[in-house]
């Protein structure tokens, strides 16, 4: 704390996904040294960012109402002689429907895709004197990645972004086109990123990617995920490795091995399926059987075995009938499953899918989701209460909801919470694990550690 009250205040609401999140850190490291300080209400606040997400229609639906209510927010505080805050719409919604955003909600001062985060502070000067500015749709991350400043960490665990964009072209999926194609981040520089969050006190880091596992597949590098996972758990005081999310395709048996060996790798995958049924999958354009899935679990469990696995489902894509249904249940029997979420189809504008026949009736999606959302929960109930009697290594985060405990997370990603010192926050510590609930455990501490 410097002591000076901070000039300016930001707010950033972010939608969708990690990178998502990682990418509002971003910004706001990009707008600190222009005397932006975050604030948690968009009350009052000079400068609004909303980091958009557009993988379903309900979430890009949502960006047009939040516009509607920060329109009448700011008119209100004008009005009561406060001042005009900035509006800006980032993300994905902004890099697909930039033109349409400024068009429909002329409250929008700027409109910026995922790939222009650097050039915020000057496209900010520069609304302050026209608005109208629209920056997207550039794939070149590098340009990005080079400007950004230097990482802040706030916590002992961050995100760190390794790989951005997908050639997949799953047929729901608008991925593709927001966000383009697989691009990969030198090593060193991931590295350097890496070694700046632990010296600020970071010990668990998530390496982020649309496709994270294929990271550096597009320009032939050696070594792939694997690789940077090696090189980064040599990094002294970074304990803990954790990426998301994989594609079953790009599971190759360098990175299970390193499931295998490498002890700062945690043993928790999100390794999403999307259904069990191999017609299905083929219209998905998945590149992948129900069966050649169930053998890579099969692998990656045989090299470590308590992993926990996690995955995304698609309920009512076109033309899945009842049995295809029966067979994702079957597969998600078949998996065992730490955690899982579950969609319904949703179409897209753009992607093949939404143009399919057979297009299947929301009713027919609400009951095979809340189907197979009975299922997941019982599974995830389950690989819960299974930790109960063990102990497992915490590493605490915060401080709790009561007084007195600390939350942390288990290898496994559960929340954990515990009697516990604040000195223990950013210590692994073990904890017996005493009681288990659908999203959280509770523990005391074994007493060497206290
Ligand atoms: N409808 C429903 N779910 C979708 N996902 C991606 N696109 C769609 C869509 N059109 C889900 C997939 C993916 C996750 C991030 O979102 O399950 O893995
Ligand atoms: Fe979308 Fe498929 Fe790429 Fe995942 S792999 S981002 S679901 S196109």
């Amino acid at each position: 704390m410097s002591g000076t009250a901070p000039t300016k205040r930001l707010f950033i609401k972010t939608y969708g996904c990690q990178m998502n999140v990682y990418d509002s850190e971003r910004m706001a490291d990009v707008l600190s040294p222009l005397g932006y300080a975050m604030t948690d209400v968009p009350e009052g606040a000079d400068l609004v960012v909303l980091n958009t997400c557009h993988i379903r229609e309900k979430a890009t639906e949502k960006v047009y109402s939040e516009l509607g209510k920060l329109k009448e927010m700011r008119e209100e505080n004008v009005a009561g002689g406060g001042s005009r805050s900035t509006i800006v719409v980032a993300g994905c919604v902004a890099q697909a429907y930039g033109e349409e955003i400024m068009r429909r909600q002329p409250a929008v001062d700027l409109v910026v895709g995922p790939q222009s985060y650097h050039q915020l502070p000057e496209l900010i000067a520069r609304t302050h004197r026209a608005r109208g500015e629209r920056l997207a749709a550039d794939f070149a991350p590098d340009a990005k990645f080079d400007a950004l400043p230097a990482r802040r960490a706030s916590g002992v665990t961050a995100f760190l972004t390794v790989q951005e964009g997908c050639d997949k072209f799953c047929t729901f999926c608008v991925v593709p086109y927001t966000r383009g194609g697989e691009w990969s981040r030198p090593a060193e520089a991931i590295e350097a990123e890496a070694r700046e969050l632990v010296a600020q006190g970071v010990r668990e880091v998530t390496l982020l990617g649309q496709n994270v596992n294929a990271y550096a597949k597009d320009a032939g590098g050696e070594g792939g995920l694997a690789a940077l996972v090696r090189r980064l758990a040599r990094i002294e005081g970074l304990d803990r490795i954790r990426y998301t999310t994989s594609h079953p395709r790009d599971m190759d048996a360098a990175l299970i091995a390193a499931h295998g060996e490498v002890a700062e790798l945690m043993p928790y995958l999100h390794l999403p399926v999307q259904s069990g049924s191999d017609r299905i999958l083929k219209a998905m354009n998945r590149a992948h059987t129900a069966d050649s899935y169930l053998k890579t679990i099969e692998k990656i469990r045989a090299a470590r075995p308590d992993i926990a696995i996690s995955g995304d489902f698609i309920v009512g894509f076109p033309g899945e009938r009842d049995a295809d249904f029966e067979a994702t249940l079957d597969l998600v029997r078949a998996v065992g499953h730490a955690g899982a979420f579950s969609f319904k189809y949703s179409r897209r504008p753009g992607t093949p899918a939404a143009a399919m026949p057979g297009q299947v009736d929301e009713a027919v999606k609400d009951e095979r989701l809340a189907r197979l959302n009975t299922l997941l929960d019982e599974q995830a109930r389950a690989f819960n209460a299974a930790q109960v009697g063990k102990v497992l290594p915490v590493l605490f985060e915060k401080k709790g909801r009561h007084h007195g405990q600390l939350i942390g997370r288990s290898p496994y990603l559960q929340a954990v919470h515990a009697v516990a010192p604040d000195r223990l926050i950013g210590q692994i510590v073990p904890v017996r694990i005493e009681s288990a609930a659908r999203m959280s455990l509770g523990g005391a501490l074994e007493l060497e550690s206290v």
